[in-house]
């Protein structure tokens, strides 16, 4: 089932998620019908605040790219990347691994057409709970690393306009505040 997602500057993309402490048939739901409305969005991540709900967790699916390999380590282990997607976490953890930051331009399901520079951490490892309620430990770079930070922050309330430099921000800023106007048009619509 598709899901609305939830835009700019609704309410709930600020709210902290609540831990995920009940793995059942209901979550994994939840994550099916998030992948599917990320696939439908062409996105390549979706937190559940951008589904309405204040939840901690989140779903990630990066296609291969060659060109970009991604290094990841799955319980200590070395893994292609391919074999773990899509990704469902819940409540994740991020620690930041030693290494240069990078510069990436960002979009976000939550601001449609809105892209810019985000710098952060290149190497991450993620502790987190599969949809049975398993823990795991995953250390990877990249686009997947760079995809569960911008996820994981989703879960704390934290958007990417966040994180840009002010002369980022400034050059988007017209677009993010008529994205704000169209977004309280289409609430008080309902
Ligand atoms: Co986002």
């Amino acid at each position: 089932m598709l899901l609305r997602i939830t835009h700019y500057d609704e309410p709930i993309l600020r709210l902290s998620g609540e831990e995920v402490t009940i793995f059942d048939d209901k979550l994994g739901q939840l994550a099916e019908d998030m992948i599917d409305t990320m696939h439908e969005a062409e996105g390549i991540g979706l937190a559940a605040q951008q589904v309405g709900k204040a939840l901690r967790f989140c779903v990630v699916e990066i296609a291969h790219n060659p060109e970009n390999p991604i290094t990841c380590i799955f319980d200590g282990k070395p893994l292609n990347p391919d074999l773990l997607m899509p990704l469902a976490l819940a409540n994740p953890e991020i620690e930041e691994l030693p290494g240069e930051d990078m510069v990436y331009e960002e979009g976000c399901l939550s601001f449609p057409e809105i892209r810019g520079d985000v710098v952060r951490a290149d190497r991450v490892r993620v502790r987190y709970l599969d949809l049975k309620g398993t823990e795991h430990v995953l250390e990877c770079d990249g686009l997947l690393s760079r995809c569960i930070q911008h996820e994981t922050d989703h879960l704390a309330g934290i958007l990417f306009i966040d994180r840009m430099e002010p002369e980022v921000l400034a050059e988007i800023k017209p677009e993010v505040k008529e994205l704000k106007r169209l977004t309280k048009k289409a609430i008080n619509k309902k």
